[in-house]
């Protein structure tokens, strides 16, 4: 089996070796990719979408799958295009992924569907944010596209949403777009990832990440500073009750929508004290959270990708592991304003029983690993339970070096106070 997989950071890194490691050891390549993982897997000649769908047709490749939500709305789709070409593909179509392309459009829906969910209303200009803010702050302010992560504030004050409010309609920070003005909800946050095919779907493993740059989630928000997995995240009931109340809704909502859905779902929820609350959906899987849950996934990735990108749902093809997985994200001088590139990085080969995962790095010119980019490695490892996953992690990060390191040493810590 032949399988291209779409990104090019810590994600599609730990995708492409789960795939890699498959029983059914498929052949695997890689757009547009990085040196590391172009150890694993070969590079295409693509240089955009267009390219890459004619050159998987000359390849004979199986299954796309997407790793990275940018290109499922870019021009005509990577799934829509794929179709066209009868081409597999583990991830939706551009009508589909406007879940996460817009948080409007997933407003709607989620309402459309009776999911729970933060109030909101959507503004067109300032003076409209400013009057549905109605001067209640708490108030969380979201960009109404993709943004990298960094399209939300939280804002505490009216002066701290004014700033926002310049970013988006004064300064343009974003680029032209509408903004959604959201209640502020309280509560422990987790990622769940639901391997959605047509109207079935598989819950993986419960995931949290820690947005923000510094211990004590101090800082400003960044793409994901590590993140924790287990089965354990969630208590049993509490599942049971985000499946019964957001999953299989929306699952539903998809099919009574008519929005076709194979692929992952991520599900951004705040457990609020009157139950689970959908802050976002992603259309693929979170980053770093895919780091650490990846290492938990046993039984046969690829084909069960495959079998679901072709309509059938599989779950007899995997388990999960019931201990816990820690991924410790290590980060480059200036990040997450600005990043820093060409510090050379040692350590990695330190041996050990963990998993050292790229996003932001490069070989040199004497092939050494040096640093190209904000968010440069993620160290994960597991263990029976979190407190033996934790200092295995931090252990493997430890072994790292490069000028200008920045890293979080509360990860799988905070917020398990017990
Ligand atoms: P998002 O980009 O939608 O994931 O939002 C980024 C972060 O903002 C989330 O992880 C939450 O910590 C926070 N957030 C988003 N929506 C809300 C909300 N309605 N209430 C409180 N915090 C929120
Ligand atoms: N971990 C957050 C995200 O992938 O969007």
């Amino acid at each position: 089996m032949k399988i291209l997989v779409v990104g090019k950071g810590g994600r599609e890194h730990a995708l492409v070796r789960a795939l890699a490691e498959s029983p059914s050891r498929p052949h695997l390549f890689c757009f547009p990719g990085s040196d590391a993982i172009f150890e694993t897997a070969s590079p295409t000649t693509a240089n955009d979408l267009h390219t890459l769908v004619d050159w998987m047709c000359e390849q004979g490749i199986d299954l796309c799958v997407a790793g990275e939500e940018s290109y499922l709305v870019k021009d005509e789709g990577l799934a829509n295009l794929c179709a066209r070409h009868g081409i597999p593909c583990w991830g939706p179509p551009r009508e589909s992924a406007m879940l996460e392309a817009s948080k409007e459009f997933a407003k709607d829906f989620l309402v459309r569907h009776g999911i729970p969910t933060a109030t909101a209303k959507a503004a067109a200009s300032r003076d409209e944010a400013v009057a549905a803010i109605g001067g209640t702050y708490p108030v969380v302010l979201k960009f109404d596209g993709l943004a990298a992560g960094k399209g939300v504030a939280v804002c505490p004050d009216e002066a701290s949403a004014i700033r926002f409010l310049d970013e988006v309609f004064i300064k343009s920070r974003f680029g032209p777009g509408r903004l959604l003005v959201e209640s502020f909800l309280t509560g422990p946050e987790v990622s769940i990832f639901a391997a959605i095919v047509d109207r079935e779907y598989l819950v993986f493993t419960p995931a949290r990440d820690y947005k923000r740059a510094l211990d004590g989630d101090a800082g400003p928000n960044t793409g994901g500073m590590g993140a924790v997995a287990s089965r354990r995240l969630v208590p049993r009931e509490t599942l049971a009750r985000i499946e019964r109340e957001i999953v299989r809704p929306t699952v539903d909502g998809l099919a009574a929508d008519g929005m076709p859905y194979r692929g992952f779902l991520y599900f951004g929820l705040m457990l609020t004290p009157t139950g689970p609350q959908v802050i976002e959906y992603n259309c693929r899987f979170g980053d770093p959270e895919c780091q650490a849950v990846m290492p938990l996934v046993r039984g046969d990735l690829a084909a069960f990708c495959h079998a679901g990108a072709q309509g059938r749902l599989d779950p007899s093809r995997l388990s999960f592991d019931e201990g816990w997985s820690v991924c410790v994200v290590l980060a480059s001088a200036g990040y997450p304003e600005s990043s820093r590139s060409g510090d050379v990085i040692t350590g990695l080969d330190a041996p050990g029983d963990h998993r050292i995962y790229h996003a932001g790095t490069r070989r040199n010119a004497t092939g050494a690993w040096e640093t190209a980019g904000g968010r440069v490695l993620a160290a994960v490892a597991g263990g029976h339970d979190r407190k033996s996953a934790v200092t295995a992690a931090h252990n493997a990060a430890d072994r790292i070096r490069f000028d200008g390191m920045q890293r979080r040493r509360d990860i799988g810590i905070l917020r398990f106070e017990d």
